[in-house]
């Protein structure tokens, strides 16, 4: 078993591949999706862009936002969007928490991903101090510069302090519900880097950019904000996470997610260099789960994931991680 894990491994090195264009047509790009969510596509015609894999070791992150089961997940995500009645109320517990870290403990992880857990800000030393070396931690958000007098923050320095070793920016509840602009979040990755602490790059559109086919104008300005203020991006993990896919069921399709991440690429390929391109992983974040995750990522351009609900549950989550068996195949 061991061996043979090796043997896949060492296999899956990177998938650099180069293709004139995406392997896929417009009508292909609709096909399943149209079950679920009527979505056009990100831009009609589709643009002609290099799908160029990145040649990063698979990354798999769980965002455990400001809750602490499925449930509370479920019901922060449904009360303050509207989206849905609320059946269900469970508070979040330090229990919830030690269930959590048990199972992923428990969890069988293949050793070619790179796993982080996000646990919430008051909950990242019980977590650091219980859970498996295996997975890294993150935060869900830092300062934008050195710690001082800023009520409420939480800072790079103290991140680092208590063992965190990434931070997710630029979430789109971060943007959009807190109001973080481009700029603002641009500032905090390079603080965080310049700090040593490694940055999920959050990226996205909302249902109604897409509708309007402005998908690619909105990730590239935010791109473009990261890399206005990141030099090196050696730290950097890209998160595509469309707005209307995250916490609301409605995944993306694996062509509709494919088809932005290699314009994310193409753009850093262009504006940054080929190198950064290739060697920077581009996750999927957006209602992934244990069922759609192995389709995912046997996109050739998606690197892994951000995982938020699934994340609350460790076997499930265990399952996304594993996925990376799915883009061996595919190699
Ligand atoms: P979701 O959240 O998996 O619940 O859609 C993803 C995220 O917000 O990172």
């Amino acid at each position: 078993m061991a061996s043979a894990a090796s043997s896949l491994a060492s296999q899956f090195s990177g998938l650099r591949r180069e293709a004139a264009k995406p392997s896929f047509s417009t009508a292909h790009l609709f096909h399943g999706v149209q079950s679920q969510l009527r979505l056009p596509s990100a831009r009609r015609p589709i643009r002609s862009v290099v799908a160029m894999a990145g040649t990063g070791k698979f990354f798999v992150g769980g965002n455990w936002k400001c809750a602490c089961n499925h449930d509370d997940y479920y019901l922060g995500i449904y009360n303050d969007f509207c989206l849905k009645p609320v059946q269900i109320l469970q508070n979040g517990t330090k229990d919830s928490i030690r269930k959590l870290v048990a199972d992923l403990n428990d969890s069988k992880l293949e050793n070619d991903v790179d796993v982080i857990v996000s646990p919430p800000y008051v909950y990242i030393d019980v977590v650091k101090q219980s859970l498996t070396e295996r997975i890294e931690i993150s935060a869900q958000n830092s300062w934008v510069g050195k710690g001082g007098a800023f009520t409420g923050e939480i800072s790079v320095e103290q991140l680092k302090d208590i063992g965190c070793k990434w931070v997710i920016l630029g979430h789109s509840e971060r943007r959009h519900i807190i109001g973080e602009d481009d700029q603002f979040i641009g500032k905090k990755a390079a603080y965080a880097l310049s700090q040593n602490l490694k940055v999920i790059a959050c990226i996205g559109e909302k249902l109604e950019e897409r509708e309007a086919g402005r998908t690619f104008d909105v990730c590239f300005e935010q791109m473009k904000a990261f890399a206005d203020s990141i030099s090196n991006w050696k730290d950097v993990v890209i998160a595509y996470e469309p707005v209307w896919a995250i916490g609301t069921g409605k995944v993306a399709t694996p062509e509709q997610a494919q088809e932005v991440h290699v314009a994310v690429r193409d753009w850093v390929k262009k504006n940054v260099s080929p190198e950064v391109a290739s060697s920077t992983r581009i996750i999927y974040g957006g209602s992934v789960n244990g069922g759609n995750c192995s389709e995912l990522a046997k996109q050739e351009d998606i690197d892994g994931f951000l995982v938020g609900g699934a994340s609350l549950k460790g076997p499930e989550f265990a399952t996304i991680v594993n996925s990376v068996t799915a883009k061996k195949v595919t190699a």
